[in-house]
């Protein structure tokens, strides 16, 4: 059971994570309006609209619209890896973090990661992971990287550094995945189109409800004989979802309407980072996107004191561990919300 929290009385400026945003007026207005059907039948038209606008934006064959950005990413792994065998990712990503063990305990997969160093990737290193087939070892069948990478703070992993794992995936026969959860904002902050990212990847699962700012949904694309395997593995996992078009018209308005304005949360984040800079505790610099680690090793204080104290001024932070916070704009934090968390914050880190 979560802990008793005072109630806040606004404003309040809720940085704990892109997920919070609530559908707007107009993205609401779009739900309304959507023209329905059993998705499960393949019948419903706004479901079947949105898996074939996310699949050409990517220039991929198909899609498959999932409840959820873990499900698209454990769906792919299923279609990927065989029980037995390996997914190589890196230590903090989210497939091996926040999945609840579900490449394990659902798909039968082994994972075996690499050390997490801020995101960064040695394909070489990765390159000497991979175990081959035989009767001794679990042998590897693919990769999974995460774009942008979230404990690593909204990182964009180089264009560069993926074409190396894609060759990495090609020399040994391995698939390749991408967590995108937050696919766009890697997009928006380096120019890199969507398409370039789609050539690199067997698979990806792109999400919907994170800085896009639907309320629920993220989609996998591939193949269309992979998406028809993974529309199996979906329904096996309780995925298979009805009249989802109501749900799949919130994240093709998303997709029309909040790509671009990513540049704007990205602005912010940079502005909290300077912000807090000269109390020691982010490195700025490092600010690529939309989340800023407070790193509070040198700081008086930590992160449960950062958070609490934060809480009672209206301003919602993520604690990642003892001395690590977190903070992400999105869509319902504006420059008034950025000034409340700068005043708060500064005056709680001043001690
Ligand atoms: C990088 C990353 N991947 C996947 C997910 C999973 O998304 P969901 O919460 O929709 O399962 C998240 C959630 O925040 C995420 O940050």
């Amino acid at each position: 059971m979560l802990p008793d929290q005072p109630t806040l009385r606004p404003p309040v400026t809720d940085l704990r994570s892109d997920t919070v945003t609530k559908p707007t007026r107009a993205m609401r207005e779009a739900m309304a309006q959507a023209e329905v059907g059993d998705d499960v039948y393949g019948e419903d038209p706004t479901v079947n609209a949105l898996e074939a606008k996310v699949a050409a934006m990517f220039g991929k064959e198909a899609g498959l619209f999932v409840p959820s950005g873990s499900m698209g990413n454990q769906t792919a792994i299923q279609t990927l890896v065989p029980p037995a065998h390996e997914l190589l990712c890196d230590a903090d990503a989210h497939v091996v973090t926040y999945e609840i063990g579900a490449a394990a305990a659902i798909g039968g997969v082994s994972s075996r990661t690499w050390p997490a160093v801020g995101g960064g990737i040695d394909p070489g290193q990765v390159a000497a992971m991979v175990r081959q087939d035989g009767y001794h070892a679990v042998p590897t069948r693919a990769i999974a990287v995460e774009q942008t990478h979230n404990r690593a703070g909204g990182a964009v992993i180089p264009l560069s550094t993926l074409q190396a794992l894609r060759a990495v995936a090609d020399e040994n026969g391995l698939g390749l995945h991408c967590d995108g959860a937050r696919i766009w904002h890697a997009h928006v902050a380096t120019g890199v189109p969507l398409r370039t990212y789609g050539e690199l990847f067997d698979t990806m699962s792109v999400c919907l409800s994170k800085g896009l700012g639907a309320p629920v949904g993220s989609v996998l694309v591939s193949t269309a004989a992979r998406v028809a395997q993974g529309r199996v593995i979906r329904k096996r996992l309780g995925g298979g979802m009805r009249q989802a078009g109501i749900l799949a018209a919130a994240g093709s308005y998303a997709l029309d309407q909040h790509i671009d304005r990513l540049a704007d949360d990205h602005a912010r984040a940079r502005r909290l980072a300077e912000a807090l800079a000269p109390f020691g505790v982010v490195d700025a610099a490092a600010v690529q996107t939309n989340i800023v680690l407070l790193d509070l090793t040198k700081s008086t204080v930590d992160g449960a004191t950062l958070a609490g104290k934060a809480r009672e001024r209206g301003v919602l932070v993520s604690v990642l561990g003892p001395r690590l916070g977190r903070l992400i704009t999105h869509l319902d934090v504006d420059d008034a919300g950025i000034d409340q968390a700068i005043d708060v914050l500064t005056a709680i880190l001043r001690g």
